[in-house]
């Protein structure tokens, strides 16, 4: 059975180690109190600065970056290697989100050259679109091998941070539309106002292999009730 992917995205937040620390244990104390974590994967992806004091090792609550650049190293200031990511434990690393896309300028060829490396690298790329065309653009020229490894999410930009989550069916449509483009098996997630009420329906409805979640995840207890409904 394919594990069902419950990943948090903690964007610019909390605001200090201490509040992240317990954010990242509480997360990991609850799953660890969960019998059967075998069908899920838990990922917290924290603000770089962060990542070094989060313990993941030996524990179910995998560790993900929100972004990366696209050289291993150089001078280049500001940026973080997917290099320093796997050095520090980093499992994943989300790529292309919308908020990069639009505070910051990401275009399809950045995107393109982040997922080359950090899949020549070894990290999980968890790419986020909200248009079709996106996934094309920014997979350009990677072998087919190694697309089979990004997980795509669908993130509608109205839906992201609103409240107002995208309907089901909506979701379903999109997601069909995703995997005429990568293939029935690919691995997609939802993302976009997802909370403990509404998760269940994106994976049973729409069919969705999980979830990139925002706001929920700042709260571990209401980021655990999402993960036991798939436990
Ligand atoms: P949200 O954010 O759950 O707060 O809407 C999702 C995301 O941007 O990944």
């Amino acid at each position: 059975m394919k594990k069902i992917f419950v990943v948090g995205n903690w964007k610019c937040n909390p605001i200090s180690l201490k509040q992240a620390r317990t954010l990242f244990n509480s997360t990991k104390r609850g799953l660890k109190r969960i019998k059967n974590t075998r069908k899920v994967e838990v990922v917290a992806c924290a603000p770089f600065v962060y990542i070094p004091s989060l313990k993941s090792q030996g524990s179910d609550l995998k560790l993900g970056a929100q972004n990366c650049f696209w050289e291993e190293k150089g001078a280049f200031t500001g940026e973080i290697s997917p290099l320093m990511l796997k050095d520090l434990g980093c499992k994943y690393v989300i790529i292309g989100h919308s908020e990069r896309r639009k505070y910051f300028s990401e275009t399809d060829s950045m995107i393109n050259k982040k997922l080359k490396l950090a899949l020549k690298l070894g990290l999980k790329p968890i790419l986020c679109i909200d248009k079709i065309s996106q996934i094309k653009k920014g997979m350009k020229d990677i072998p087919g091998k190694e697309i089979k490894k990004i997980i795509v999410a669908y993130e509608p930009i109205w839906a992201i941070g609103t409240g107002k989550a995208c309907g089901y069916e909506e979701a379903r449509q999109f997601n069909l539309l995703m995997k005429e483009v990568l293939g029935q098996k690919h691995p997609t997630l939802y993302g976009g106002s997802v909370n403990s009420k509404n998760a269940l329906g994106y994976i049973t409805e729409s069919g969705f292999q999980g979830l990139l979640i925002g706001g929920a995840s700042l709260k571990a207890k209401e980021f655990l009730k999402i993960i036991r409904l798939f436990c």
